[in-house]
């Protein structure tokens, strides 16, 4: 008897896309993409999957703009522009020296895994500005999702809520075999990006994900980042 909603032959589900596991534990980040834009119909069946995502009160309250073509190209030039003018406008502080304790080795861990991939020695500060502005150039990929919010009271619970949107998107893209990186760098640039796309200043930036076909002959895709084992992380209270 055929099982129509068992996986089918090629370890894909019926519909095509990878099976939830393989999909949770493949998903990594990718920092570095193939020049080829991902078709509409696939984009669209990717933020039907996203909109699915729960937020508090079904407030929904992710706004989420898509940027590819000419305007990302412009887009790219002036971020970096901006960034070598040492010019920023986040919405949300981040402070890389809070980390504390195993959150800032971990922190560390993954700079140095990251440079590393790229060769970029540690003493060399040109050569880690230099990978670190990828991000601005979106690591190549031929289109970002940049997600705003709407700001309220201290905004970390809607923050939750695109956090849960940027989850279910990026499973969403690793499940039809495409990759992407969620981005708080380009939230350093929150009033520039609103500047250029003619965003209301209401809505305010949290991370972007630049997204697409995944090369994995890239530098920047050499790098795997581990985890500390469940234990570590989650406590039983019978
Ligand atoms: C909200 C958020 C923002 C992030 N911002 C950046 C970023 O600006 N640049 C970057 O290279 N990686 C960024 N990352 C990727 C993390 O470094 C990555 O998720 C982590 O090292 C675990 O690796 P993995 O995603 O490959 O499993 C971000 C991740 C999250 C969840």
């Amino acid at each position: 008897m055929t099982n129509t909603l068992s996986a089918s032959d090629n370890g894909t589900s019926p519909d095509g896309t990878l099976p939830f596991q393989e999909t949770a534990r493949t998903r990594r980040s990718y920092r570095g993409f193939l020049d080829k834009v991902v078709p509409d119909g696939v984009l669209d069946a990717v933020l039907q999957d996203a909109q699915c995502a729960p937020s508090n009160c079904n407030t929904q309250p992710w706004d989420v703009h898509i940027v590819r073509g000419a305007k990302l190209a412009e887009l790219s030039r002036i971020l970096h522009e901006k960034n070598d003018a040492a010019d920023f406008s986040p919405d949300f502080s981040f402070d890389m020296g809070a980390f504390y304790g195993c959150y800032g080795e971990r922190k560390n861990a993954q700079g140095k895994a990251y440079y590393e991939a790229m060769n970029v020695m540690r003493e060399d500060k040109e050569g880690r500005r230099r990978a670190a502005a990828l991000n601005l150039s979106f690591f190549g990929a031929p289109q970002v999702a940049l997600l705003f919010m709407p700001s309220f009271g201290d905004n970390v619970r809607t923050a939750g809520d695109i956090g849960m949107y940027g989850q279910t998107f990026l499973l969403s893209l690793a499940a039809r075999g495409l990759g992407g990186i969620p981005q708080t760098s380009l939230g350093f640039y929150a009033g520039t990006i609103r500047e250029v796309l003619g965003i209301p200043a209401e809505m305010k930036m949290l991370f972007g994900i630049s997204f697409g076909y995944p090369d994995e002959t890239a530098p920047g895709n050499r790098m795997r980042m581990d985890r500390v084992p469940v234990a570590d992380s989650v406590h039983f209270h019978d």
